[in-house]
């Protein structure tokens, strides 16, 4: 009988093997410039080993040096970064038979690691409550990072990427756009819905402009901020189709900004919950509302309910974050008949070894490690 988790499928003209995405990942494996290094190397060849659809990469900063949020992050904000990732996308392309797009983004004010190197941050609005120095940007710093955005996409193509993907979830600089809580200007980038969300049709126009009809531009997309005050769902709904007419090919689901985020939610596996996909439905109201592939991310841990959402038509495809950190070869595990959940029991102890500004690992492996050895 026909699975079809592991039917392909078409993203503009790319077609992809299987639904299985690996949503971006930070992974603090680049140099100080942004560049790649030999353990992203290995990362990516890894994970090109484990028959994943699509591999997004860990975000890379278009701007630099405003726009780095976090150390060790990737930059793609010039062209003597080009020949390093060129060499991981021959990596992962010679691995196996994953197609990959990096994740670009700008982190506008959500950089305290910017802060903590002297530098004042770029703002939608000045925000007197946040206790970060940060400034309102001008209109010409506004066109400037859009500017960025389509010269960062124009090296991602040249690079072999099969795609580009925006980052416009998190807390970011596109979130903060969209968001009531963060945008507070009264010219034409902030006020009502439509001028709060020209910035996302503008980059993604821009793009579109320089990377050609045939090149796939997709989008993680914060589809509502989990917060009062901020942006609900029927406004996020609303960006979607727009965005679907400025010219993106592919909507990535997720949710929430700031503190107490429910873009990366803990697991509930104490009660017996495997999977928790909090986004499911708000995927599948996207996916009514609009013609091009949709895929949801957060909290997907079994081969079940992969399918489920798959043979449900609840999205396109299905996006997994945490469980490729533990399990890069997950989905070869389970082509191979061993169809038991992801080992990644959701509990971000991730988190604090990237701050320690080590490669990025499975912090529960490393204790189960410990105790084993304490034993
Ligand atoms: C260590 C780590 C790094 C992350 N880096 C990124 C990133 O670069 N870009 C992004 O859009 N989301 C990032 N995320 C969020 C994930 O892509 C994903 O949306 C979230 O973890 C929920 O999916 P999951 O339950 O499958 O992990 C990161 C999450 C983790 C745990
Ligand atoms: S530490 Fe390991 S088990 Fe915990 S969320 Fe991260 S990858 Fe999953």
């Amino acid at each position: 009988m026909v699975n079809p988790l592991f039917e392909p499928i078409k993203i503009n003209k790319l077609e992809i093997k299987n639904r299985l995405m690996r949503s971006a990942t930070w992974d603090g494996s680049a140099d100080e410039s942004g560049g790649i290094t030999e353990e992203s190397i290995r990362i990516y060849r890894e994970l090109g080993q484990g028959d994943i659809g699509l591999i997004v990469t860990g975000y890379a900063f278009v701007s630099h040096p405003l726009g780095q949020a976090n150390p060790g992050q990737y930059g793609i904000y010039s062209d003597p970064l080009i020949p390093g990732w060129k060499r991981l996308v021959k990596t992962v392309h010679e691995a196996g038979t994953s197609k990959i797009a990096m994740q670009i983004v700008h982190a506008g004010i959500n950089s305290p690691y910017l802060v903590q190197n002297g530098y004042t941050l770029l703002a939608v609005s000045k925000k007197p409550e946040l206790n970060r120095p940060h400034r309102e940007m001008t209109e010409e710093e506004i066109r400037g990072i859009i500017k960025d955005f389509a010269e960062a996409a124009v090296r991602v193509r040249e690079a072999g990427f099969d795609a580009v993907q925006i980052h416009g979830a998190h807390g970011y600089l596109l979130s903060q756009f969209v968001s009531p809580i963060f945008n507070q200007r009264t010219d034409r980038w902030g006020g009502s819905p439509e001028n709060r969300r020209r910035f996302h049709l503008e980059v993604i126009r821009t793009i579109r402009e320089a990377v050609g009809n045939d090149y796939p531009v997709l989008i993680k997309f914060g589809a509502e901020d989990n917060q009062e005050g901020g942006m609900p769902f029927s406004e996020g709904l609303e960006t979607c189709r727009q965005m679907v007419k400025a010219g993106i090919d592919g909507i990535e689901i997720s949710a929430g900004v700031g503190t107490g985020s429910a873009a990366i939610s803990e697991g509930d596996l104490k009660n017996g919950v495997i999977d928790k996909v909090v986004f499911r439905e708000k995927a599948a109201a996207v996916k009514k509302a609009v013609g091009v592939p949709v895929a949801v991310v957060n909290g997907i841990r079994s081969l079940q309910m992969a399918q489920e959402i798959i043979a449900g038509n609840d999205a396109d495809m299905v996006s997994l974050c945490r469980p490729f950190i533990r399990e890069p070869h997950l989905i070869s595990r389970w082509l191979k008949g061993d169809t038991g959940p992801a080992t990644c029991i959701s509990c971000n102890r991730c988190f604090p070894i990237l701050r320690r500004r080590e490669p990025l690992a499975c912090g529960e492996e490393r204790r189960l490690e410990r105790k084993g050895k304490d034993n």
